[in-house]
């Protein structure tokens, strides 16, 4: 079959979809503030995936379900809950003994694995992300919820002594912040927002929840679960459009955490709400625009495998993607060449096709965004240089190399977030360097070469342009217990498994002047245990 007939066929009629992998609408009516499932009988938001289904009229999006769009005064409600379950930290929940915490988060955990086969059939459906891919991202989360307990007692044991320093004897805990707005990205709907959820709840904050707008319904069937696990009012949701539920909360200056994954101007305008900045602790993964520079020392079969996963996994809806290569003159045309073959064996098709690896973007206007980023850098003098690339069937757009990219292309700089690969032929290396000094983003670069004084000429400039430099390997966030950060617009805070628990809560200690009072005082604290902060019981 040719290329252009494969593309006029995939999207294929309900009854052609294999049957474990149909969905069928779900319409969300309740949304959870205090404890309570409320019912909502007021306006909804359609949810269309980005599949589409062949119809009579043409290609149509197909309906999924809908969710509620509740308004500011819900929001209100769900801040209410948050703060009374806080109670100025004298609450349950921040004062809840952490093995208490633990167990709630560990019911948690087991309830959300009863819904793993319905959360993953959803994220295929709502992002249009591959089953396999679906499955990842689900299980990757299980397993980040039962490291950040390891990652606590960890903390917690370091925390139950006493330290004596200069005459003066304290112990020094890690405390709750307070309110935390957690709102996580479309494209790790799950994941992205329980790396900040998670670590956030556990250490003892109360939680506002808002889903993103695409993998909204991919909660609700947690809904039930957070309200069974946790006290009441310790997790609240949030639903409705963003512009016009969040400024008024943040506004109140009652969020102490704003934990966002999205663009930095989003970010920016949700902070500049706040009455209080010096209150307001920002927890931000942000725009990037990661690089690779191929050298011509690179081994090209490799860098092209681990660009082509660095920039097409998830279709580059990722935001540690690989966003524009930089490589040398000299090996350009042959990289470009393997690179657009190896592109036009990538199979291509829906979510649940077993090996997929390219499926339909999950924004709607992100084809039409493709099409004018590819115009532009046209119109600037590049050409898309493999055979199809940037053919459009409605929400599918196969990968476009687009060789050579400039400085007056909007692909130099934007952040496609999508399947298409600028690639800038350079001459010297300080042009690189030069690129990522200038850049507005700073999350990751990839070095491909094998020549180690290339190699170790570039990692020095670089570790202080960007927060991670991978040598012959495409960027990513994981193993989730290192460092995920970024500088310039990429990122404020840093997360990993250990780090998050950190980023969501503040040091406290208790300390007193070594003499024989205090000693005996504090002697008769601990063994009595009267004091859940001033104890040297640890958590196994
Ligand atoms: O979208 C950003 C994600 O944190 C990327 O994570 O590198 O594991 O795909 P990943």
């Amino acid at each position: 079959m040719s290329f252009q007939d494969e593309l006029k066929k995939i999207f294929v009629e309900e009854k052609e979809i294999p049957e474990e992998f149909r969905i069928s609408e779900i319409h969300q009516r309740e949304y959870l503030v205090n404890g309570e499932m409320k019912q909502w009988d007021g306006p909804v938001s359609e949810v269309y995936s980005p599949v589409n289904i062949p119809t009579v009229d043409g290609l149509k999006r197909k309906l999924i379900g809908t969710y509620p769009l509740t308004t500011e005064k819900e929001a209100f409600e769900a801040l209410n809950a948050a703060l009374t379950a806080y109670d100025n930290g004298r609450g349950e929940w921040p004062t809840m003994r952490l093995d208490g915490r633990i167990n709630c988060l560990t019911v948690f955990a087991r309830k959300m694995t009863e819904q793993r086969a319905l959360i993953v059939k959803l994220i295929m459906w709502e992002i249009g992300k591959s089953y396999a891919d679906s499955v990842k991202e689900f299980d990757r989360t299980i397993e980040y919820i039962n490291a950040t307990i390891d990652a606590l007692k960890e903390i917690d044991r370091s925390s139950s002594r006493f330290e004596i320093k200069e005459g003066t004897i304290a112990q020094i805990r890690r405390s709750p912040l307070g309110i935390v707005l957690c709102m996580g990205p479309f494209n790790y709907p799950l994941n992205e927002t329980f790396t900040t959820l998670i670590p956030a709840l556990l250490m003892g904050n109360t939680i506002l929840f808002k889903p993103p707008k695409h993998g909204t319904l991919v909660h609700y069937p947690l809904l039930r679960a957070f309200m069974e696990s946790f006290p009441k009012g310790v997790v609240n949701t949030i639903y409705g459009r963003g512009a016009a539920v969040i400024p008024g909360i943040m506004a109140t200056g009652k969020i102490n955490v704003l934990a966002f994954i999205g663009s930095s101007k989003v970010a920016n305008d949700l902070r500049k709400h706040h009455p209080k900045l010096n209150r307001l602790r920002a927890v931000l993964s942000l725009d990037a625009k990661n690089t690779a520079i191929i050298t011509q020392h690179a081994d090209i079969p490799s860098a092209v495998n681990e660009c082509i996963l660095g920039a097409l996994s998830y279709n580059g809806q990722r935001c540690t993607a690989i966003k524009i290569l930089f490589v040398h003159r000299s090996i350009v045309h042959e990289f470009n060449a393997q690179l657009s073959a190896s592109i036009s064996k990538m199979k291509f098709g829906m979510p649940w096709e077993k090996g997929v690896q390219l499926t339909p973007v999950a924004e709607p206007g992100k084809p039409a965004y493709i099409r004018e980023v590819l115009d532009d850098a046209i119109a600037h003098g590049a050409a898309v240089v493999n055979e199809n690339g940037g053919v459009t069937n409605e929400s599918f757009v196969f990968p476009a190399v687009v060789f050579p990219v400039n400085n007056k292309m909007k692909l130099y700089r934007e952040e496609q977030f999508g399947p298409v690969i600028p690639v800038v032929p350079y001459d010297e290396i300080e042009e690189t360097i030069d690129y990522l000094i200038e850049s507005p983003h700073g999350q990751q670069v990839s070095i491909f070469s094998n020549n180690p004084d290339e190699v170790a000429s570039l990692i020095d400039p670089l570790v202080n342009q960007v927060s991670r430099v991978n040598i012959n390997s495409q960027c990513q966030r994981g193993p989730d217990v290192f460092p995920f950060t970024g500088r310039k617009d990429s990122a404020e805070g840093t997360l990993s498994v250990h780090d998050a628990l950190r980023s969501f809560s503040i040091r406290s200690l208790v300390a007193t002047k070594m003499n024989d009072t205090n000693k005996k005082l504090l002697e008769d604290i601990v063994n009595e245990r009267s004091s859940d902060f001033l104890s040297t019981n640890f958590i196994f």
